[in-house]
């Protein structure tokens, strides 16, 4: 674990401690029970796991409401099981990379507390962003619209409006207070100390307000990044730092700034692309938006991700394409939330295992770090009937005994009881016992990659393939060179990619077998059925 740059090859698995495996029977997950499924996911060969927010809170935002920066929901156990986590993992060589939730706290966190009481203009008062009237920052967007008609809320202690970009209970807090930019940067030094080997910065567009703007991706914002990122390199080696920024990716780029800002951010607008370029087989979204999100500085990566715990957005598609992939997607209303669509990977590609492998084939190889979503690795579906984003959040599905390995007792959220994709259909056991299942696929996957730095480090060339539906490029690095081809539709498609002189080397494949050999003077002949996929070395 020397590396610097660890995160260019790193493999991410995002879980959340309450529904991946309960120790004590209460039907919460908690970090014994995690500690326990470490075997898993090393297994699986995922190099990096990123916690969602585990701190105590009211849990009205299932934990992005804190109360206590510096302590754990007690559910999940205590500060020592944290540690002896991280100990377990590191033993592991698994890096952990958690939550840095600083746009905003619970409105049940002391310091809203003392701040409404407090007289207005002090420095407490002045820990959140007030105003008389509800009519300022009127150009910034309300994002859970669907939730909440105002950025702006009352609150009768103060006598005052209080902002908040999300729910009415995460007021924002207010970074022109150099007391707050101090308190953050301590809870930043408290986690970093601890021997997390990152953060994920949740919500950070958002942590300025200006007049006449948007509030989002201010310079002072840039700003505030660059100053803890100095903080950071000054006291820690090898520590990163992951934007959570849901932006066009000429914003996102700033977020890298000059290479002193973040390391890693989520590629949000490819997720739509990619859903899109399922939707239509056509490869065009995804070549265009890859060709805007080149030229990063040194040591800076793309997040990638094909789903996550939060409703995936297609808006950055524009309103109509927005409106015709939404139909196709999330036909019923039950599958849309805060404007976007509430469903997991699984039911978005209709369960079919050839077009789950190949989403997964190409995570695994664009450009970027690529984070797998926990549960998406078996096949996992959502519950349409539990309230916000929970249907997404059931508990893993580890085997099919009653409370399916994940708890003795009676789980906290429900388990996907669908007889197919739910517990009894889809486990973690009966994928490991099944040769062909996603959960081998996904692994074997991992153990290619392995071998060549090129999938993390290496630069991206597009092949053309005179065939829309197909998509190949080659990722090289150094003297490793891999081509990467992906038929996104459901016909077999022949083509011949223009390689003189190259030969292609098996690396991995879809289930049902793909041809890739030299065609004389011409370059590379491929074969591939529906929704196959392909990973060769070129020599
Ligand atoms: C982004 C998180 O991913 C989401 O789950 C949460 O609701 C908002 N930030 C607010 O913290
Ligand atoms: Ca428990």
């Amino acid at each position: 674990m020397s590396d610097d740059t660890w995160h260019q090859d790193a493999v991410i698995y995002q879980l959340h401690v309450k529904t991946f495996c309960d120790s004590n029977g209460d039907g919460i997950g908690d970090f014994r029970g995690l500690i326990g499924k470490l075997d898993y996911l090393q297994r699986l060969g995922v190099t990096c796991l990123w916690l969602l927010p585990f701190y105590e809170s009211p849990l009205c935002d299932d934990g992005y409401d804190i109360s206590h920066y510096e302590r754990i929901h007690p559910d999940y156990g205590t500060m020592a099981d944290v540690e002896a986590f991280l100990q377990e993992a590191h033993r592991r060589e698994l890096r952990v990379i958690t939550e840095l939730v600083i746009n905003h706290t619970s409105d049940q966190h002391p310091w809203f507390q003392a701040a409404r009481h407090a007289p207005a203009g002090s420095a407490k008062r002045d820990f959140y962003v007030w105003s008389d009237t509800p009519a300022r920052y009127a150009e910034a967007r309300i994002i859970f619209s669907d939730a909440e008609d105002s950025n702006w809320t009352w609150d009768p202690v103060a006598g005052a409006y209080y902002w908040h970009r999300f729910f009415r209970h995460q007021p924002d807090l207010n970074f022109d207070n150099p007391h707050v930019r101090q308190a953050v940067l301590k809870v930043m030094r408290f986690w970093l100390d601890k021997g997390v080997d990152g953060l994920r910065l949740d919500a950070i567009a958002h942590l300025y307000e200006r007049d006449g703007t948007s509030c989002d991706n201010l310079p002072e914002t840039h700003a505030l990044l660059k100053w803890m990122r100095t903080d950071m390199n000054g006291r820690y080696d090898k520590r990163v730092l992951l934007a959570e920024a849901n932006q066009p990716p000429e914003e996102l780029r700033a977020y890298f700034g000059d290479g002193d800002e973040c390391h890693m951010a989520f590629h949000f607008p490819l997720v739509a692309r990619l859903l899109a370029a399922f939707a239509d087989a056509d490869r065009t979204p995804i070549v265009e938006i890859l060709e805007r999100s080149t030229n990063l500085p040194g040591g800076c990566q793309w997040a990638l991700f094909l789903r996550n715990h939060d409703d995936v957005s297609l808006s950055s598609l524009g309103a109509r394409e927005n409106d015709r992939l939404m139909a196709v997607y999330a036909p019923e209303e039950r599958m849309r939330l805060h404007g976007g669509i509430n469903r997991r990977l699984a039911p978005l590609l209709a369960h079919d295992p050839r077009r789950i492998e190949m989403a997964h084939a190409l995570l695994l190889s664009l450009p970027g770090t690529p984070v797998i979503y926990y549960g998406d690795e078996i096949g996992m579906s959502d519950r349409l009937d539990l309230a916000d984003r929970d249907g997404l959040r059931t508990p893993m599905q580890w085997n099919d005994s009653p409370g399916g390995g994940f708890t003795s007792g009676r789980p906290i959220i429900p388990l996907n009881d669908d007889p197919e994709w739910g517990v009894n259909g889809t486990n973690v056991a009966r994928a490991v016992a099944t040769p062909s299942s996603l959960l081998n696929r996904v692994t074997s996957m991992l153990t290619a990659r392995r071998g060549h730095t090129a999938f993390g480090r290496g630069s991206l060339t597009f092949v053309e393939t005179g065939d829309r539906a197909v998509l190949s490029f080659v990722r090289a690095h150094d003297n490793d060179a891999v081509l990467v081809v992906v038929n996104l539709s459901d016909r077999t498609a022949a083509l011949e990619l223009p390689l003189p002189g190259y030969a292609a080397c098996h690396i991995a494949g879809c289930a049902s077998g793909v041809d890739v050999r030299p065609a004389a003077e011409h370059g590379l002949t491929v074969a591939l059925p529906a929704y196959g996929w392909s990973w060769s070395r070129l020599r």
